[in-house]
């Protein structure tokens, strides 16, 4: 098969919701449907279970489950699509971020009944930034939930989409008689009166058919075929390069744990999902179909056995093909590096791969090398754009807790730093370590993970910070530079890369401070890639 005819038949996504709307089960059926797995309850749900947060065990528990789950790739209608894990979890919410950068588009799953949830909105915005092709499922339509258009409406206004159904449904909760199917234009019907297990649906091609009223009902069927002349009336007609443009979101509704509407949103999705994007470095906007490979890390997880301390990069393939045993640049060391043991990887298993393509995730065995948003390339001196470090919402400063492992404690928080688990900033005024986090259990994670992987030990100090952001001045030279640099000494610091960071200790000390320096950016994202380490 050509390089061509590889991407064009792959599709790399990420499923995001907020926790318990049906991650998990709607990337299971995904799975069954691709033969990946045989049967229901074989991927481990990844979320943290609650009120686990002091329960060490559960951590290492889903740390486990989550390399495994990390990607997960099956075959289906000869496209091969690989499903990026997301994490659900609010203080895992900055992995997720990152994954999304590693995504050419993504399914958003809405609980019927809960609607629009915190988790969505803010991985919905992150999405919406970044223009990533979105398709909504609503699950769960086998129980009593919002009225359908009640629900579109929520998604416009809170979620800021455009939307437009490609499915509808007959009835809901106990009533829940099907979907209509606006994209195939034709009816499936819940096969008797059992709401589980569905294995057969009944399709009819005419919604004006009185075979209609024959299978629903009359009332149902007149309330069809009014729900769906609004539908007509009120929503766009899908528009292909709309949806790849980011600009119309095509929704779904189903039920995932019923299997009902998940083939229509599969179908679908192989019919319009976008294949592996081009994607802008720093120098240029790199195309998948170019003959030379490239990839970006976007995801580094460290190994589970203590006693041997490599990791996992998950790289990302832009362009090219990556060959096993070929040397490429790692364009921020400078240095050629070779990997004799790619794994690719499958449903819940990896594997040793020679060659890999656009779109493709490969794991790189690393001890040490990489960061996250590192670059690998043939030779070509560029870096990938995109991948952010989120302002951090949670401080401490870290201190060791046992002298004689000083060495340790440090190779300890720059690997996790490395990862990605939180990030470190030096105070200017005194060269105390300051942790960073995005959610709060990420301290323990530190704190067991320092412990058990590097034999160190940390306490913790808290500190009173509000946000951090990085500086940005318009002139570093200015007057009104030198005097913010002046004034707030006491709350400056710098991020591992040696940027400058102000810490607020309020949102009312923020605003006042933008406002009286208004030639200073404070941003609240950092790009990895304006600052090579
Ligand atoms: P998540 O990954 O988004 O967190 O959600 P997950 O799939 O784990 O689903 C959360 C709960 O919702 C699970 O129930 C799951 O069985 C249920 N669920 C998923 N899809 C549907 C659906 O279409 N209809 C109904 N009625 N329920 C659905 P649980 O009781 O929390 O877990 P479990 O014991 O069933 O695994």
């Amino acid at each position: 098969m050509t390089i061509q005819k590889e991407i064009d038949r792959r599709k790399t996504f990420g499923i995001i919701s907020h926790p318990d709307a049906g991650k998990t089960t709607l990337t299971e059926k995904l799975l069954l449907f691709g033969g990946a797995i045989q049967e229901a309850g074989a991927v481990k749900s990844n979320k943290i279970k609650k009120g686990a947060t002091s329960d060490f065990m559960e951590i290492e528990r889903q740390r486990g489950i989550s390399v495994a789950t990390s990607v997960l790739a099956f075959e289906y209608n000869g496209m091969k699509i690989n499903i990026l894990d997301t994490p659900g979890h609010k203080d895992f919410a900055e992995d997720t971020f990152r994954t999304l950068t590693a995504v050419d588009s993504v399914i958003v799953v809405i609980d019927v009944a809960k609607g629009v949830e915190e988790q969505t909105e803010k991985l919905v915005e992150v999405c919406r930034m970044r223009n990533i092709p979105m398709i909504v499922f609503i699950n769960k339509l086998d129980r009593e939930g919002k009225d359908a258009f009640e629900l579109l409406d929520e998604i416009e206004q809170k979620l800021h989409l455009k939307v437009t159904p490609l499915s509808f449904p007959i009835g809901m909760g106990y009533d829940f008689k099907g979907i209509f199917n606006i994209w195939e234009n034709n009816v499936n019907l819940f096969s008797g009166n059992s709401r589980k297990n569905i294995e057969e649906t009944i399709e009819i091609e005419d919604i004006a058919s009185h075979e209609l009223e024959d299978l629903i009902g009359d009332k149902p069927a007149n309330t069809l075929r009014e729900e769906l002349e609004l539908v007509y009336e009120v929503y766009p007609d899908f528009d292909r390069k709309a949806y790849l443009d980011g600009t119309l979101q095509p929704v779904f509704f189903g039920s995932a744990l019923n299997n009902f509407g998940v083939r229509e949103l599969l179908d679908c999705f192989i019919d319009i999902a976008p294949k592996p994007r081009p994607k802008e470095s720093d120098t240029r906007v790199v195309k998948p179909e170019e003959k030379d490979f490239s990839g970006f890390v976007f995801k580094i997880h460290a190994n589970m056995d203590p006693k041997h301390r490599d990791r996992l990069a998950f790289v990302k393939i832009v362009s090219g093909t990556f060959e096993r045993n070929t040397p490429y640049l790692h364009v921020r060391h400078g240095k050629k590096l070779k990997f004799s043991s790619p794994n690719a990887f499958f449903a819940e298993k990896k594997e040793i791969v020679d060659i890999s393509y656009p779109g493709d995730i490969v794991g790189l065995h690393d001890t040490g090398n990489f960061k996250i948003g590192d670059t690998l390339t043939e030779g070509e001196e560029m870096q990938y754009k995109g991948i952010p470090s989120f302002s951090p919402e949670h401080f401490k400063y870290i201190n060791n807790a046992d002298p004689m492992k000083s060495k340790q404690l440090e190779k300890g928080i720059d690997q996790l730093m490395d990862e990605g688990v939180a990030q470190l900033f030096i105070l200017e005024l005194n060269g105390r370590k300051v942790i960073g986090t995005v959610g709060a259990l990420q301290f323990e994670v530190i704190q067991y993970r320092l412990e058990h992987e590097y034999g160190a030990k940390c306490s913790y100090e808290t500190l009173n910070v509000h946000k951090a952001c990085w500086i940005d001045p318009k002139d570093p030279k200015s007057e009104e530079f030198a005097d913010f640099k002046r004034v707030k000494s006491k709350f400056l610091a710098k991020d591992k890369r040696g940027q400058l960071v102000f810490f607020a200790d309020s949102a009312f000390t923020l605003q006042m401070t933008q406002q009286k320096y208004p030639n200073i950016e404070f941003h609240f994202v950092s790009e990895f890639d304006k600052n090579k380490g």
